[in-house]
């Protein structure tokens, strides 16, 4: 694993090209293995946990190819409904297969996902809609197993006690699977509304499979269907909007300008999938303008202290919630951010403190940060994907080097960050890892 070095300080400046969304294009994979045919998705970044859900594809029985980030993956021969528990360890989305798989099969085999460690990531409401969609699930050495659909016992209403990403992937293929057994509509309530999970709805709608959705109420409508597939769907994948909020945040953090390529999608748009982002940012003092295809953002005034406060879809997004910490710690004056999603999601600040910064975390709810203290670089290790983005973006303001370990975490979710950031004109770049060796032993 190559360690990144960073000479600071630094001040971004330039134009900025999106990746693929890693959260869009992880359940698009995972319905792959619904449609008995190939399809070609478009728009994919090369990173890790893409990668890590190619590995397991590929290991329950599909073809795939990856080339100039398109993936062609024919699933038509796929003959394992069990996940093994080394690759399924790696990330929180090869649970988005617990449902691909029991719509293929009618049951599955699935580890508890691994994923960042930003809290107790449970999966009990998970386990819940699916023993209330008709199906046996059992815990066993460490496995989830779905088996012995019984329509009797299927609930045709059911509704979520919190909106959550990962359910309402997965309820949404058991739903498909249920509706076409059982010939009746299948109807979820207070459902996720994320960018990442209506692009896949819409993809699958486009496609024959009957279901609607409703934003503004948070309800998921599933009809029955059995589509025929034609012998090639081709999907698009959507901008991937943290990796743009964490670039537009990096900008401001180094008091720099930055163009943001983007388009004018009604609903996939940067502009719109990080509305509040843009909002906060402009509200602090940053100049930020808008056309059809690109965002323009200047923050070469002092920025204002603030305060946000991360929740699910529409409103702030947690995943950009360690990279507005790191922006606090360069503005004078208190700021406070609050986490509402996960647990224990403040475990990066630990590598910020190294740098000098002045951060409270409380209960593991808020942190508050004494901003305007000058960083002094300092060997730092990437805790998790965004926490690793928020330790890099405070070490392109330290000043001195920097040096970071682990950063597998951060090529989890982003694309040549390094090439990026050198392109916007930051001293930054990777080298082999060092492995210690002890000398001198007798
Ligand atoms: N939750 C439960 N029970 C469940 C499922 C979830 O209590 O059965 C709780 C979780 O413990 C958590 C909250 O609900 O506290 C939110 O979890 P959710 O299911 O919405 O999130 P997820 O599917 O695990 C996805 C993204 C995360 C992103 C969250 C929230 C993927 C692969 N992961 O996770 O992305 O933070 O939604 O938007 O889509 C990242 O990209 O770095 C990342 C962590």
């Amino acid at each position: 694993m190559k360690r990144i070095i960073c000479e600071g300080p630094n001040r971004l400046s330039g134009e900025f090209f999106p990746q693929g969304s890693k959260n869009g294009a992880l359940p698009l994979l995972a319905s792959c293995i619904i449609f008995d045919t190939i399809i070609k998705i478009n728009n994919v970044p090369d990173i890790e946990d893409i990668n890590t859900m190619l590995s397991i594809l590929i290991c329950i029985g599909c073809k795939c190819q990856y080339v100039n980030n398109s993936i062609i993956i024919d699933s038509r021969q796929i003959n394992n409904y069990e996940i093994g528990w080394e690759l399924a360890s790696k990330m929180r989305a090869s649970f988005d297969l617990l449902g691909s798989l029991v719509y293929r099969f009618g049951k599955a085999v699935i580890p508890f996902p691994g994923g960042c460690l930003i809290g107790n990531r449970k999966v009990d409401m998970h386990l819940w809609v699916t023993k209330q969609l008709g199906f046996e699930v059992k815990i066993d050495s460490g496995n989830v197993i779905v088996s012995d659909f019984n329509p009797k016992h299927a609930n045709e209403e059911i509704s979520f006690w919190i909106p959550s990403v990962g359910v309402t992937k997965n309820a949404t293929f058991l739903g498909l699977f249920v509706s076409k057994e059982t010939k009746k509509k299948i109807v979820f309530h207070n459902i996720a509304i994320e960018p990442e999970i209506t692009n896949l709805w819409d993809f699958l709608i486009k496609n024959g499979l009957n279901l609607s959705y409703d934003i503004n109420k948070r309800v998921l409508q599933i009809f029955p269907s059995n589509p025929q597939f034609d012998s090639l769907i081709n999907v698009d994948n959507i901008y991937d909007r943290i990796e743009a909020g964490t670039f537009a945040i990096a900008t401001c953090t180094t008091k720099g300008s930055i163009l943001i390529k983007d388009n004018d999608d009604p609903n996939y748009s940067l502009k719109i999938m990080l509305s509040k982002l843009w909002e906060l940012l402009s509200l602090i003092g940053t100049e930020i303008k808008f056309d059809k295809e690109y965002i323009e953002l200047k923050s070469h005034k002092p920025l204002s202290s603030f305060e946000i406060s991360t929740d699910v879809y529409p409103n702030f997004p947690t995943d950009l919630q360690p990279q507005m910490v790191s922006l606090a710690t360069s503005i004078e004056g208190m700021s406070v951010v609050k986490e509402n999603l996960f647990d224990d999601r403040f475990v990066y600040v630990g590598e910020l403190l190294r740098l000098g910064a002045d951060i409270n975390v409380v209960n593991n709810k808020f942190a508050i940060i004494n901003g305007g203290k000058i960083l002094k670089g300092a060997p730092l290790k990437a805790t998790d994907i965004r926490g690793g983005a928020a330790i890099l973006i405070a070490a392109l303001i330290a000043q001195g080097t920097s040096i970071i370990t682990n950063t597998f975490q951060i090529y989890r979710g982003y694309e040549k960050i390094v090439e990026k950031l050198s392109k916007l004109g930051a001293n930054i770049y990777e080298e082999a890892e060092k492995v210690l060796e002890a000398t001198n032993i007798y």
